[in-house]
């Protein structure tokens, strides 16, 4: 695969940043068995990984904007593009020692997601999109699952959990969907949920209560493999309204159907 000059921009920012947080992630497994736990320490891992990202994306792009989950927002003179970063999706995995993070990078160009880039570090998958170009993993074209019944489809989802979230319309939902398809999963990573979309892996994925970060660049790695993701109200203010749905045509229209039908109950 060709690579734009852009995206090679993206992918040598995220794996700079990749090498800081496989160190990490190599001390929090010694770190699980301290009574405090590596909670601080998770939290300075995640800050070098996103001054990394902005450093080496600010030197490549010196005018854009930034929008990354640690520091939020830093405008620049270029009004046109940002740069939409979570320096590690998966926190809660990243610091039990499951393998299941990533580092997650879009680009928005006057309103529209236009690159992206999600990179786990522990397995070394890395899912990137142009828009127009379309999606790869490590260089191979991805396509979204075709099954076309929820019956058989493996279904990803995020719940809600302490402090954050509502448990009664998460009860309702997942009770209304359960039943009607062949699984469900809840990972703990939305940039990767998302990534597997594109990848075929999960058929079709909801999460509500997200942040830009956690969605940008995989939206666009979900739409350039040939899905449909929009928010739950079936429009596309999924990052303004903190909620996604994702998966081929016929699964993001069945899911939602159900959802919407649960939400009412
Ligand atoms: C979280 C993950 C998780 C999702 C949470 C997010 P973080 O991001 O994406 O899957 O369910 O809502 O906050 O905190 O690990 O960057
Ligand atoms: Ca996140
Ligand atoms: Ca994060």
């Amino acid at each position: 695969m060709l690579r734009s000059a852009l995206l090679n921009v993206m992918i040598a920012a995220a794996r700079k940043a990749a090498r800081s947080l496989k160190r990490d992630f190599g001390e929090v497994e010694h770190l699980q068995v301290s009574v405090k736990g590596p909670g601080n320490f998770v939290t300075a891992a995640d800050h070098r990984a996103e001054q990394i990202l902005r450093a080496e994306l600010s030197k490549a792009r010196p005018g854009y904007g930034f929008l990354g989950e640690e520091g939020g927002r830093v405008e620049g003179p270029d009004k046109t593009h940002t740069w939409i970063v979570d320096p590690l999706d998966g926190t809660s995995n990243f610091l039990h020692g499951i393998p299941q993070f990533a580092i997650s990078i879009g680009l928005e160009r006057e309103g529209t997601i236009v690159a992206g880039v999600v990179h786990n570090p522990a397995n070394d998958d890395l899912f990137v999109a142009e828009r127009g170009i379309g999606a790869f993993l490590n260089d191979q074209r991805l396509r979204v699952a075709g099954r076309q019944r929820l019956a058989e489809a493996v279904v990803a989802c995020g719940l809600p959990h302490y402090g954050k979230g509502d448990l009664t319309l998460a009860g309702k939902e997942l009770a209304a969907v359960q039943p009607k398809v062949a699984g469900l999963r809840r990972f703990g990573a939305a940039a990767l949920d998302l990534a597997w979309i594109a990848a075929g892996r999960f058929d079709v994925y909801w999460e509500r209560d997200l942040q830009p970060w956690d969605m940008a660049a995989g939206l666009l790695l979900v739409r350039e493999a040939g899905g449909y993701v929009t928010d739950l109200d079936g429009g596309d203010a999924m990052l303004t309204k903190g909620h996604i749905i994702a998966g081929n045509e016929t699964m993001h229209r069945e899911l939602l159907g159900i959802l919407k039908a649960a939400g009412k109950t």
